[in-house]
């Protein structure tokens, strides 16, 4: 088990397959994009089952997610959910992306054992996408979307960044278009990951602002009073259900108390927390020949450390060094 010394077990794993994007979302990239890792310095296809066969096998990890930066940018993507999907025990393996090329992988990866996908979308109006993410693709995002409904990859699960003075009034068209469509639509308070350093809290818009949005247009009740568990998201039935719609808000109402994640980057590095200072590197012990329970104890030991919380509002915060695409969504 992955225990740190609040007595929070660890039990889902974020992968980050890839720090590149083909987008350049303004809350987490510049326009110019980052210097990516160099190719050495990733885990290979092997390296990164190998290390989710500890995580699952000898850790108490059930659930796998692959990340970005872009995961779909990764070639053998769906070779490495095929290899996931058939470890003992299986664990749950879901994607989180920005849905350009799902259209054509979607089909593939359900094949290859791919259970659930969460797309982000920001906006449904292709000058604001073009503004808000520097290229001209909501078509791709809304095909890719549509795509991973037609094939199974259910419940799709949309992330909408709501950001002040660029689609803050598209809170209410969002959710009409996720209901329409069936996907559960997750708002979520934008974080202090941006490369560029330029997130004020004054700035983002809270959990209170996107709730007082839908209530102009919905009728929301909280969908699981008490029940929330380790999900970073609130939920809120519309219009007395079944549809939902979910309020992320990381940074006003933490979850850090039940947080059961751990990730692992593209480098293989271990980041018990999206906010945290140090990681781990299993990536050098593996290449030096570590055994798996060698990599099974400094997993722990890196899981042990995790801090009560993520601290944005301690008046010493320090963003992380790294930027979001680096670390996994
Ligand atoms: P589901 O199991 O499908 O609900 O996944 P999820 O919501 O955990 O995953 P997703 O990758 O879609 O993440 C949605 C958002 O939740 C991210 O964009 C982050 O803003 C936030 N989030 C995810 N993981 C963490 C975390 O460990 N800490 C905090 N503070 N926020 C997180
Ligand atoms: N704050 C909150 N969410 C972010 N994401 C990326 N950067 C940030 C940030 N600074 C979201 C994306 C995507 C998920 C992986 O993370 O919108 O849905
Ligand atoms: Fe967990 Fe850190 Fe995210 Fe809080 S900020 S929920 S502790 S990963």
């Amino acid at each position: 088990m992955l225990v740190d010394t609040f007595g929070r077990v660890a039990t889902d794993l974020r992968v980050s397959l890839t720090d590149r994007c083909n987008l350049r979302c303004s809350y987490c990239m510049p326009p110019e994009g980052l210097e990516w890792l160099p190719k050495p310095e990733l885990l290979t296809d092997d390296e990164v089952v190998r290390l989710v066969r500890v995580g699952t096998e000898l850790l108490g990890i059930t659930e796998v997610r692959y990340t970005g930066g872009e995961p779909l940018l990764r070639r053998g993507l769906a070779d490495i959910v095929r290899r996931t999907a058939e470890l003992e025990p299986r664990p749950q393996v879901s994607l989180t992306t920005n849905g350009i090329g799902l259209e054509r992988l979607a089909g593939p990866l359900r094949e290859a054992g791919l259970e659930r996908v969460n797309v982000s979308l920001d906006t449904l109006d292709r000058d604001v996408f073009v503004r808000l993410a520097h290229r001209d693709r909501l078509r791709d995002v809304l095909a890719g979307l549509d795509a991973a409904v037609r094939v199974g990859l259910t419940p799709v699960k949309v992330n909408a960044v709501l950001m002040r003075g660029v689609n803050e009034h598209e809170a209410v068209p969002l959710l009409a278009y996720c209901l329409e469509r069936g996907y559960e639509l997750r708002f979520i308070e934008q974080m202090p990951l941006d490369a560029q350093h330029g997130w004020r809290r004054e700035d983002m818009v809270t959990a209170d602002e996107i709730l007082a949005h839908l209530k102009t247009a919905y009728e929301l009740t909280p969908a699981e009073p008490g029940s929330r568990g380790s999900a970073p998201a609130e939920s809120f039935l519309v219009a007395g259900g079944p549809a939902k719609v979910g309020v992320i808000g990381s940074v006003t109402r933490p979850f850090c108390g039940a947080c059961d994640r751990v990730r692992l980057t593209a480098d293989g590095q271990i980041r018990n927390c999206l906010f945290a200072t140090e990681e781990s590197n299993l990536r050098d012990a593996l290449r030096a020949g570590a055994t798996d329970e060698e990599i099974a104890d400094r997993w722990r030991a890196a899981v042990r450390t995790k801090r009560p919380g993520h601290g944005i509002d301690d008046p010493t915060f320090l963003q992380p060094a790294r930027p979001m695409s680096a670390i996994g969504g």
